[in-house]
């Protein structure tokens, strides 16, 4: 009778059920008047009197685990139950809403996608650097007034650690480390100490070119730079290039794409003048070649610097450069088709 009673505790404790019917089925069968548990005590009733307290105390012991454990069945199938007639378990919870890329992201992507193409690889440099790296080797005149406070962000208690004020020093960056031939594209982050208003911001952010090779001319970046307009504004746009002055490039050219609204005619966009100014370049200085560990009698380079923040203006009309960094999602779900 002991082995019944340890083989019904085994079977008790490994009971389930999946339905009110089942429960019911399994309370029938183990505590009924007809089951498992009354067919023992009416067993009971034959055993020699010296066993009966053990077994009567075991077979109380099978008797209230049992109905313990019809009990927790009930209460299981009965969350079931609820479940299965209130909650729709294949029903999205709440709508997903997907995030968008950011518009200066996909600018950038779209950027370097398209010098990707023309054999440009990625190169990134700190966006706190030295000023060897921002001005010096970039052929800054110590009294150039970018270095000025107005223009720079120092680090506090380093004056030569500032916060990068243009791309270029990527330019220094990839030198440094690396012969020529060189063809880097660097998108990155930089400030200026600037009030920030609709127009100007005290961070933005830019794409750099440097290609430096033998034999490279400024009709090598004239191609590149008309490549680069048709393929971002379209395969009708026309580029010009107008003398400049940058420390960096000699002789250094500003660029102009015909306007992306009216196409040349003349409009608000473009002030009339069916032009828009997108990007600074020029052939790369020797001077900077040389400072870069570069031999300026073997090599010749072209160089380029866009704003990002510019050419999206430009594709989407964004009036006030401070909604590019306000993250106000009615904003940002504008992009949602572009991404
Ligand atoms: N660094 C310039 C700026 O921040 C942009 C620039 C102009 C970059 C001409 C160049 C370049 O590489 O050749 O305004």
């Amino acid at each position: 009778m002991i082995e019944r009673i340890k083989q019904l505790l085994d079977e008790v404790e490994q009971l389930h059920a999946a339905s009110p019917e089942e429960v019911e089925a399994l309370r029938i069968k183990y505590l009924s008047k007809k089951g498992e548990i009354s067919q023992l005590m009416d067993d009971f009733r034959t055993v020699p009197a010296e066993m009966k307290k053990e077994l009567g105390k075991r077979i109380n012991e099978l008797k209230s685990r049992a109905t313990e454990r019809i009990n927790e069945l009930k209460a299981g199938v009965a969350v079931l139950d609820t479940v299965a007639d209130d909650v729709d378990l294949t029903r999205t919870p709440y709508p997903i809403s997907l995030g968008t890329r950011h518009p200066l992201t996909i600018v950038k992507n779209e950027i370097v996608d398209i010098f990707s193409r023309l054999g440009f690889t990625l190169a990134e440099g700190p966006e706190v650097e030295d000023d060897w790296h921002v001005y010096s080797s970039m052929n800054f005149a110590d009294d150039h007034p970018a270095r000025d406070m107005q223009d720079t962000f120092f680090v506090e208690a380093h004056p030569d650690i500032i916060l990068r004020s243009h791309t270029s020093s990527v330019q220094a960056r990839v030198m440094e480390r690396q012969q020529p031939p060189i063809r880097v594209i660097c998108p990155g982050r930089v400030y200026r100490n600037e009030a920030v208003s609709a127009r100007a911001h005290c961070f933005f952010h830019q794409v750099e070119g440097l290609y430096v090779d033998k034999n490279v001319s400024f009709k090598d970046l004239k191609q590149v730079l008309l490549l680069f307009a048709q393929e971002m504004f379209g395969s009708d746009t026309k580029i010009r290039l107008r003398p400049s002055f940058f420390p960096f490039t000699e002789p250094s050219a500003e660029m102009d794409v015909s306007c992306t609204i009216c196409g040349g005619k003349g409009c608000s966009m473009c002030k009339g003048s069916g032009w828009l100014e997108i990007l600074g370049c020029g052939m790369v200085d020797p001077a900077v070649l040389e400072a870069n560990g570069i031999d300026s009698t073997v090599y010749s380079g072209y160089a380029f610097g866009m704003g990002i923040e510019r050419i999206a203006n430009l594709k989407y009309q964004v009036k006030d450069l401070r909604m590019f960094s306000e993250n106000d999602v009615r904003f940002l779900e504008e992009f949602t088709a572009a991404n």
